[in-house]
């Protein structure tokens, strides 16, 4: 029976779809016995004898692709797949599936969730209360405010609407951007520039990539209003820390919510003394019906790969079609 690793944390224990279709399809779940995220070692160790895995945020690095040749394919159960070496992945002939359209309204909520903390500064005033003070204060409203989306694939498309909703006005940055959706929801595209400067809430929803690889920097942190916050959801490496962290004690800009850290998790980090951040453990895309929509996404990758089937729309790297086997 071949097996099947599911490394997420959050998919330990639960009976959910992504269980049933691999079971049902023949697979062996293989689940590792220890919470959290697994290091690469720890990777190394519990993919031996595997022939995919449903993959979270632990690193595929080519160390471990090469250490295991009979793993066919790595279904990321989530959008970004910067954690896993697709360069090796290719030339090991190994499928590395993503799971598109499952958890863009899930990292959209997230990003309202941190917008709505520092806005409405529910971290001081929650802990306020339960001090015993009544830490009453005028809050800021999202309504006229103008929010600066980095990234308008479908995370960003989701944030635009919700932003409309609350009425808010809305400018986009995309390398690639769709005019017809901008058009079409009240989104004004704009260069990076002119994003960074007029955003009262600028949020990053742009992949991991050589080219957004610390985007937010010293230079582009000058561009943005003093008043301004700024909120990350999408990859800790879009940020270059170390800067964001003189402007956040400089009061450069107003504040910070970061779902996303450079280093995951951050271990013990100077972020952690400043009281203008809102900081949460890389959750945004994961709530307990894109955590399921996710998995199930990538067990049905898995099962259709092991029938010879070949899901276009969620393999990143094409090129192992043509001498992929199982
Ligand atoms: C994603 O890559 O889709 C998200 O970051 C979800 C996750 O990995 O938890």
């Amino acid at each position: 029976m071949d097996k099947v690793l599911i490394a997420p944390a959050p998919l330990a224990g639960i009976d959910a779809g992504f269980v049933h279709v691999l079971r049902d399809a023949g697979f062996e779940l293989v689940y590792p016995n220890r919470g959290g995220q697994l290091s690469e070692d720890e990777l190394l160790t519990f993919l031996g004898g595997v022939k995919a895995a449903v993959a979270g945020s632990e690193p595929y690095t080519a160390k471990v692709l090469e250490a295991h040749p009979q793993l066919r394919v790595v279904a990321r159960a989530g959008v970004g797949y910067d954690a896993v070496d697709v360069d090796a992945a290719t030339r090991l002939g190994m499928a590395v599936t993503i799971a598109p359209g499952t958890n863009e309204g899930s990292v959209a909520e997230h990003t309202f969730c941190l917008m709505l903390a520092l806005a409405k500064r529910l971290v001081p005033q929650h802990l306020g209360v339960k001090a015993g003070g009544w830490p009453r204060g005028a809050n800021l409203p999202l309504r006229g405010r103008t929010l600066g989306i980095a990234g308008l694939g479908r995370i960003g498309k989701a944030v635009a609407i919700r932003g409309h909703a609350f009425g808010m006005k809305l400018l986009a940055y995309d390398p690639v951007p769709d005019a017809a959706f901008a058009a079409s929801h009240h989104v004004t595209l704009v260069p990076f520039e002119r994003l960074a400067a007029e955003s009262d809430y600028l949020t990053l929803h742009l992949p991991a990539t050589k080219d957004s690889r610390h985007l937010i920097d010293r230079r582009t942190l000058s561009l943005m209003k003093p008043t301004a916050y700024l909120i990350n959801t999408a990859r800790g490496a879009v940020i270059h820390e170390p800067d964001l962290l003189d402007a956040l004690r400089n009061k450069r800009i107003a504040g910070a919510g970061l779902d996303v850290f450079e280093e995951e998790p951050p271990g013990k980090h100077p972020l952690f003394e400043l009281d203008n951040v809102v900081l949460t453990p890389h959750a945004a895309g994961v709530d307990v019906q894109s955590r399921d929509d996710m998995a199930l996404s990538a067990a049905q990758a898995i099962v259709s790969l092991s029938r010879g089937e070949w899901p276009a729309e969620k393999v990143v790297n094409p090129e192992v079609r043509a001498d992929f086997r199982w």
